[in-house]
């Protein structure tokens, strides 16, 4: 049975099993441990939104405030401060293409709708599942751009959806 949630401090170890498989982990915080990932998740303002199947945890979706991220959008287009800033979602390996990522956005933007009045997603030009993934939750593109945090030749595309 698979469930949708708000992740928990006794979730955070399982969670961060799958952001190694998914690659975030490398990404956000190479060579660190589990342990010194969930250090640093823990005190970060984020919020955090777990999938499990029965009580695996097998994907997760980071939700931040927009006023750390996109600074390099924010020299070349106005972004409304009151949005979130959709972090990064991720799901295990072994569980896609079964509209769990799909699901998981779902209900984490049903449970933020009171604190936000949008959100901002920044895709890698070159991840065309996420791409796809973004288009059909109804997110509208805004701008494409060079970013320090791509590979060269690789953009940053950057979508977002209000909740009116
Ligand atoms: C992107 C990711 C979260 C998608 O998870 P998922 O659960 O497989 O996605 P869903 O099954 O909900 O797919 C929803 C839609 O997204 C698109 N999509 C998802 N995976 C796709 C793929 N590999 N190729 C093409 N389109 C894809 C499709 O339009 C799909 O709808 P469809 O299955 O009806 O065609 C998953 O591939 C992943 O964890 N990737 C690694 C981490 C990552 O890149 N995260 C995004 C950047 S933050």
């Amino acid at each position: 049975m698979i469930s949708f949630s708000k992740a928990e401090k006794k979730d955070f170890l399982d969670m961060i099993k799958v952001m190694r498989n998914t690659g975030y982990v490398d990404y956000s915080f190479p060579e660190k441990s589990d342990k010194e990932v969930e250090t640093e998740l823990l005190k970060s303002n984020n919020k955090f939104f777990i999938c499990s199947d029965k009580n695996k945890i097998i994907g997760y979706f980071v939700v931040s405030k927009l006023k750390h991220y996109l600074d390099e959008a924010k020299e070349l287009i106005n972004l409304n401060e009151e949005f979130a800033y959709h972090f990064g979602i991720g799901i295990h390996s072994d569980y896609r293409r079964q509209s769990l990522a799909l699901k998981l956005t779902e209900f984490v933007l049903e449970n933020i709708t009171q604190n936000f009045k949008g959100i901002y997603a920044d895709v890698a030009s070159n991840n065309f599942a996420s791409l796809k993934l973004h288009e059909k939750l109804g997110f509208e593109k805004l701008i494409e751009y060079n970013s320090k945090k791509r590979a060269k030749g690789t953009k940053n595309v950057l979508f977002c959806k209000s909740f009116k």
